[in-house]
C-alpha cells in the first residue's frame, strides 16, 4: 500500500470515530481563530512585499499598495478586517471558555491565552502606526503621553517601546520590528503550547454532559469548522470589498489631531478619560491580573457568573463612555 492511501485510510478511520457530546458549536471557535491568525501571518506576508518601514517611506508605501499594486487594496483590506475578526472572535472565545467554566483544571491553558489576548493586543497596537498617517501617528501618540505620566517606569517602558521619549522615525521602526519580527514567532509558539494543551488534557466535559450519548463523529466536527472557515473568509472578503481601507493625510508631528481609538480600545480609552491617567493605567493592570486569576477565583460557580458578568458590564459601560467622549 502506497504512503498516500495509508495515511488517507489512517484519517478516514479517525474522521469516523464517534466524538464526545460536549464538542459542539461553540468548540469551533478556537479553531476559527486559529485560521484568522493564519489570514494574518499570510496576508501580512504579502504587505511586506512592498511596505517600507521608515518614516519618509511608510505612508507612500501603504498609498502605493492600496492604489497601485495588483489586489494590493484587497490584500490590505482583508489584513485590516481580518484584525478586526479575529480580536472578536479571540473574545468570544475567551468569553465561552469563561463561562462554560472550560478552565478547570486547564488554569495554565487559561494563563497562556490570557497572554495570547495581550499579543494579539499588541498586534493591533503596533500594526495602527505602521501606517503612519495623521490617525495612525495621533492615535499612537496619545498612549505615549500616557505612558509618560506613569512614575518610575513610565520613561523606561518608553524607552523599551519608542526608542526614546518622542514618536519618530525610531518609533516606527520598533513597532515594525514588534509587529513582523517578535510578536508572530510569541503568538505561534504560544498557539502551539496551548493546542498541545488541549490535545493532552481533551476538551473539558461537564459531568453531565459525559454521560449523554453522542451520535456525531470527528468528520462532522471537521466539516462544520472548515464550512465556517469558509464563512469567515467570505465575510473577510466582503467587507474588504465593501468597506475598502482609507487613510487619512500623511503623519505630521505639527499639526495634532485628535482621534478616537478603535471599538477594542475603548474600554481603556473611556477609564483614562475617567480617572487619572497613572490611576488609569494601575486599574487596567488589575483588571488584567483579575483575568490572569480569574480561574482561581471562580472556583465557585456561582461567584464565577457574578463575576464574569459583572466584568463584562464594567468593560461595556468603559466602553460606551469612552465612546460617548
Ligand atoms: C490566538 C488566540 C487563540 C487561539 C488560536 C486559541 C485556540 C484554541 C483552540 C483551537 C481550542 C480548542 C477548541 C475550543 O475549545 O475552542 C482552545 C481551547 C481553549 N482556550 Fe484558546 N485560543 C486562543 C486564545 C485564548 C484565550 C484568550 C483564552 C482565555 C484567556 C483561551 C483559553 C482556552 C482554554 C482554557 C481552552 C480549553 C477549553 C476546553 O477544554 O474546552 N484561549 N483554544
Amino acid at each position: 500500500m502506497s504512503a498516500f492511501a495509508r495515511v488517507r485510510e489512517l484519517l478516514s478511520a479517525e474522521l469516523r470515530q464517534i466524538a464526545p457530546p460536549s464538542v459542539g458549536f461553540w468548540q469551533i471557535l478556537g479553531g476559527l481563530t486559529l485560521f484568522l491568525l493564519f489570514l494574518e501571518i499570510t496576508t501580512g506576508i504579502l504587505l511586506m512585499v512592498y511596505y517600507r518601514p521608515s518614516a519618509d517611506e511608510a505612508y507612500e508605501s501603504v498609498f502605493y499598495i492600496i492604489n497601485d499594486v495588483q489586489l494590493g487594496w484587497l490584500i490590505h483590506g482583508m489584513h485590516r478586517w481580518g484584525a478586526q475578526l479575529f480580536i472578536l472572535l479571540v473574545l468570544v472565545h475567551l468569553i465561552r471558555v469563561y463561562f462554560a467554566e472550560a478552565y478547570r483544571e486547564r488554569e495554565l491553558n487559561w494563563v497562556i491565552g490570557v497572554v495570547l489576548l495581550l499579543v494579539v493586543g499588541a498586534f493591533a497596537f503596533t500594526g495602527t502606526l505602521l501606517v503612519w498617517d495623521q490617525r495612525a501617528f495621533w492615535g499612537t501618540d496619545a498612549v505615549r503621553r500616557v505612558l509618560a505620566e506613569i512614575p518610575i517606569v513610565g520613561r523606561a517602558i518608553l524607552y523599551f517601546l519608542w526608542g526614546g521619549t518622542e514618536l519618530d522615525a525610531n518609533a516606527l521602526l520598533r513597532f515594525y520590528v514588534f509587529h513582523v519580527g517578535l510578536l508572530p514567532w510569541i503568538a505561534i509558539g504560544l498557539v502551539m503550547v496551548h493546542l498541545y494543551l488541549v490535545s493532552r488534557q481533551g476538551i473539558f466535559h461537564r459531568a453531565e454532559a459525559q454521560e449523554q450519548q453522542s451520535a456525531q463523529t470527528y468528520g462532522d466536527i471537521v466539516l462544520r469548522g472548515l464550512i465556517f472557515v469558509v464563512l469567515s473568509f467570505g465575510i473577510v472578503l466582503t467587507l474588504a470589498v465593501i468597506f475598502p481601507v482609507e487613510l487619512s493625510g500623511r503623519a505630521d508631528p505639527l499639526t495634532y489631531q485628535s482621534v478616537k481609538p478603535p471599538w477594542y480600545f475603548l474600554p481603556a480609552y473611556g477609564l483614562l478619560k475617567l480617572v487619572p491617567k497613572a490611576a488609569g493605567v494601575a486599574l487596567a493592570s488589575l483588571g488584567v491580573l483579575g483575568l490572569f486569576a480569574a480561574p482561581w477565583l471562580g472556583r465557585n460557580s456561582w461567584v464565577a457568573w457574578g463575576l464574569g458578568m459583572l466584568g463584562i458590564a464594567t468593560v461595556a459601560l468603559l466602553a460606551a463612555y469612552g465612546w460617548r467622549w
